[in-house]
């Protein structure tokens, strides 16, 4: 079984249904509203675990109500929580998503989540040191992340960097990754004045920008290579990016070729996306499995 180690964040994802997404000023009538298990950290963790990885999470979530229940969800998914710490001094992170007109759109408090130090990372170094893979994200703070990336250059052990929200980071951190997946937007930040054939030449098998829809790409080495996704019917796209994450982790932690792992990864994905919730449709490995 794969061990994965994931750090970043975790949060409570307060959704609302609309068939109209308001403009600055305008109010429109609601839908539905749900609160639902998220943050891009969780959402990877527990996509991992369902598909058969043993998980352990690092973060932060406060001494609240929805702390509990994020707590309660990591249980419920087998994801490892000893390096998760309820913090007093900050709420639970949270995420407020509008679903309207076929898409989403996020405002993130990062609450709790602010406090994935690089002190609360040292706490969870034997994870670390343990895992096959570490996946992190950006919903926590930049040093956190570059520590993270030096932690794992020294353990080596492989870290997959999932850089959303974007940002810009350091060539450190790009060197020290394994793994870079940006979607095209985040890619542009990443590597300001280069084209996306330019940046994937230059990190053949390490840059794999995600095109939605139209699948993943990447350079082998010969060539640019591009992976479709599959057709679906989107009932909700938030956590497709989280679930792609995880599934690509897992696989490449077990040892399959690249070109596999975006496959099963690109499977997981869109087989999220057909139930509400960035958790909800996140696939077991057989489902994976059912369906490639
Ligand atoms: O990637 C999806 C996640 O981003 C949501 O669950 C929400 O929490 C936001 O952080």
């Amino acid at each position: 079984m794969a061990k994965v180690c994931v750090i970043g964040s975790c949060s409570m994802d307060l959704v609302v249904t609309s068939t109209k997404r308001p403009l600055a000023g305008e109010t429109v009538l609601g839908e539905g509203f749900s609160t639902v298990p998220g943050g891009k950290g969780a959402n990877q963790a527990v996509a991992a675990a369902r598909l058969g990885a043993e998980v352990a999470m690092v973060g932060c979530v406060g001494e609240d109500f929805y702390g509990t229940a994020i707590m309660e969800n990591f249980k419920k998914n087998r994801v490892l929580t000893t390096n998760v710490e309820p913090v007093t001094h900050a709420e639970s992170g949270t995420a407020h998503i509008i679903l309207a007109e076929g898409d989403n759109s996020i405002i993130v408090v990062k609450g709790a989540n602010n406090l994935v130090t690089p002190a609360l990372v040292e706490r969870a170094l034997e994870a670390i040191r343990e895992s096959d893979m570490v996946l992190i994200q950006q919903e926590i703070p930049e040093e956190t992340v570059s520590y993270v990336s030096e932690v794992c250059h020294k353990f080596n052990v492989p870290m997959l960097l999932n850089p959303a929200p974007a940002r810009p980071i350091t060539e450190a951190i790009i060197e020290n990754a394994a793994y870079l997946t940006p979607n095209e937007h985040e890619r542009a930040i990443l590597f300001p004045g280069m084209s996306t054939a330019e940046a994937l030449q230059k990190y053949p098998n390490k840059l794999f920008i995600t095109e939605g829809s139209k699948g993943v790409r990447y350079y082998d080495g010969n060539q640019e290579v591009l992976v479709p996704t599959y057709k679906v019917n989107a009932i909700d796209t938030t956590g497709a990016g989280d679930t792609f994450n995880a599934a690509f982790a897992v696989a490449l932690a077990e040892g399959n070729s690249i070109r596999a792992s975006v496959k099963f990864a690109n499977r997981a994905a869109s087989l999220s996306v057909t139930k509400f919730g960035a958790q909800g449709g996140m696939p077991t490995r057989a489902e994976v499995e059912a369906n490639l």
